[in-house]
């Protein structure tokens, strides 16, 4: 008996130099130290022997036990410190990789030209103005002197909603009219702003033409203004722009809601107005619309025409960032495409 429980001891302990997880090790105690284990079985049979051996025998089974539970324990340490080193490892950080880079959002091309131009107008005393982008016909046509069936309704095709006579605007100029409402005071205080804001028109889309843009509209109203303060404004405005060495020419046009109405061109910056295929070999370039304000207009906005005047201008201000980044197509825009939009 005593030989076999030495033998036990022998294996036990050879058997434990090999155990290495933590699975293995709890197989391992099962094995001899647990309830049914082969020590344990050894230690209760001590009651078997005869007497004379049983209190040597049951010493040394005691003995073995304790020993077996030491080096249980010792190995039990090793093992976990093992693993927690190899977690460690499986999980460890390389401190040497590059981060990855947090993509940051960037100002639209068209929100960027838009901003420079409220500096620019703001620095010329014009502060921004913004209203509804849902109008009604009377606002975006009928106060603007545009007759119920005249034709020049049909420069423009616009999106009617269900609501009867309630349509997205189709240019900024119906913020005029609201502008001289709120700010203007019954007419008896002057007003200087710039409207900015997206426009829609039922149009078909080319690469000249979306049914979304945006204008930015300007409206001066006082007691003495001038077409030369109209000329001498948008001027400034010009070279601030586009350099100062840019020219500036005032053609004659039509809008219902100005009179006299003139198209505003700049000398070309792409070719130097040698002519090349975006002047279309003209040597100028359309930048505005704009107009001495209507008497009717202006009566509208709860002035007397008689005392008070004013003048109007629309930019596109998709088309002037066109020009200067050489975009041939205006529907990059709003086409939410991040390979374009992440080159400004
Ligand atoms: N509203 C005109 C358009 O959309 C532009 C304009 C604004 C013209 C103000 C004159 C004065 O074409």
């Amino acid at each position: 008996m005593l030989e076999q429980l030495e033998q036990q001891r022998t294996d036990a302990l050879a058997e434990l130099e090999t155990v290495d997880d933590s699975d293995a090790l709890h197989e391992w105690y099962i094995k001899y130290l647990g309830k049914k284990g082969a020590v344990t079985l050894m230690l209760r049979s001590t009651g078997q022997l005869p007497p004379e051996e049983r209190a040597n025998f049951g010493k040394r089974a005691n003995e073995i036990k304790h020993l077996l539970n030491e080096a249980y324990a010792q190995r039990e340490q090793a093992v976990r410190q093992q693993e927690l080193a190899a977690d460690l490892e499986s999980d460890a950080l390389d401190v040497t990789l590059p981060g990855r880079p947090r993509t940051l959002g960037g100002i639209h091309p068209v929100t960027q030209t838009h901003r420079e131009f409220y500096t620019i107008w703001a620095d010329m005393g014009f502060q921004v103005f913004t209203s509804r982008d849902v109008e009604t016909d009377e606002y975006n046509f009928q106060l603007l002197n545009f007759p119920p069936d005249h034709p020049a309704r049909d420069m423009q095709d616009s999106f009617y909603t269900t609501d009867d006579g309630v349509i997205l605007r189709t240019h900024t100029s119906p913020g005029q009219i609201h502008a001289m409402r709120q700010l203007g005071e019954n007419g008896t205080q002057p007003v200087r702003v710039i409207l900015p804001g997206m426009c829609y028109r039922y149009e078909q889309i080319t690469a000249r033409s979306e049914v979304q843009f945006t204008q930015v509209e300007g409206l001066a109203v006082g007691r003495k203004i001038r077409m030369s303060d109209l000329k001498g404004t948008i001027a400034a405005f010009a070279k601030r722009m586009f350099g100062q060495n840019v020219s500036v020419r005032f053609r004659a046009s039509y809008f219902p809601f100005t009179e006299p109405s003139m198209e505003v061109d700049v000398e070309c910056f792409l070719c130097d107005a040698q002519g090349c295929n975006v002047c279309k070999y003209t040597g100028w370039l359309e930048i505005a619309g704009s107009g001495m304000v209507h008497p009717t207009v202006l009566r509208n906005g709860g002035y007397d025409p008689t005392v008070w005047s004013g003048f109007a201008f629309g930019m596109g201000p998709e088309r002037i960032t066109m020009l200067r980044h050489g975009i041939n197509d205006i529907r990059y825009f709003w086409s939410n495409d991040l390979r374009f939009l992440e080159q400004f």
